[in-house]
């Protein structure tokens, strides 16, 4: 397939970090781009700066999106828009579980449940999903990770799922699905304010993350790749992260926690 043979896409989650940088990369790469998001003032400068188009839209919102989808033929769609939230489920508030289910997992659904059949149709498309590593993996909070909601990890877990499943119900089209996994880039969604537009801040609270471009030249690898490949799964880590812990708490550690936790309780 490759980009010449694609002409148009839709990003979604824009306005900053891994989306903005693949409004970029896919414009670079001669693609009209529709890019998606809340924030009109950064969506505008990403306009002026690369001609995409701005589409002010929040994810949530069905009739706006069902307009967008109606609005052009996407070849390429791009399932970026995320949020996360830190902590545990013992202290989890539910509007973050909503916010999460209806931001990470069912506006995805949505937009591929508007999108796909009109790919599938021209026998022509490719959906790239954005999922983390939080979606294959369970990891504790420690010097190098932050304790990521496991609402976080199971919308993410559903965004593998779902690309897993839409490969199967696509069989026999040359539409294309790709699940790109990121681990740590430096982004502003785990609240490193200004690191997505600012260089200087590749060591992102003293570590060497990835950036956001290396996500969407990950993206922009299987989005160009011939039509006979399709690059079903790209997990792309930090050098200097792992993933592979195996915690098992001694009597006196479970105690330990057990003290905390009702000093914790009691505050
Ligand atoms: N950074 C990491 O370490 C990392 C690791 C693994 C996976 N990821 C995934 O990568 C994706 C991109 O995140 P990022 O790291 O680039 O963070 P980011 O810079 O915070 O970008 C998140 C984007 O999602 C948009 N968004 C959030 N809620 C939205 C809504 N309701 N409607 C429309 N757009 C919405 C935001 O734009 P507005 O606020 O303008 O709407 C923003 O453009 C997410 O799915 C995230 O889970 C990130």
């Amino acid at each position: 397939m490759g980009f010449s043979d694609y002409r148009t896409a839709l990003v979604t989650g824009a306005s900053s970090g891994i989306g903005a940088a693949t409004v970029r990369r896919l414009r670079a790469e001669g693609l009209e781009v529709h890019a998606l998001a809340r924030d009109v003032r950064r969506l505008a400068s990403l306009s002026a700066e690369t001609g995409c188009h701005a589409c002010a839209v929040d994810v949530n919102d069905l009739d706006a999106l069902k307009r967008l989808a109606s609005s052009a033929e996407f070849d390429v769609l791009v399932n970026n828009a995320g949020q996360s939230r830190r902590g545990n489920i013992l202290d989890t508030a539910p509007d973050d579980v909503d916010t999460l289910v209806d931001v990470n997992l069912q506006a995805v659904l949505h937009l591929t449940r508007l999108i796909v059949p009109g790919m599938a149709r021209r026998n022509r498309g490719h959906v790239v999903n954005v999922s983390s590593i939080a979606g294959h993996y369970a990891f504790g909070e420690n010097a190098t990770t932050f304790n990521s909601s496991v609402a976080y990890h199971a919308t993410k877990a559903g965004v593998h799922s779902l690309s897993q499943q839409l490969r199967v119900d696509l069989y026999g089209t040359c539409v294309r699905v790709t699940e790109v996994s990121p681990g740590r880039v430096a982004t502003n969604i785990f609240q490193n304010q200004n690191a997505a537009d600012n260089p200087d801040t590749r060591f992102v609270g003293g570590f060497e993350t990835l950036q956001s471009g290396d996500i969407a030249d990950a993206i922009a690898f299987a989005v160009g790749s011939p039509a006979r490949m399709n690059v079903a799964t790209i997990e792309v880590v930090p050098t200097f992260q792992v993933v592979g812990e195996l915690r098992f708490a001694s009597r006196s550690e479970v105690a330990r926690l057990k003290d905390m936790r009702s000093g914790a309780d009691n505050a």
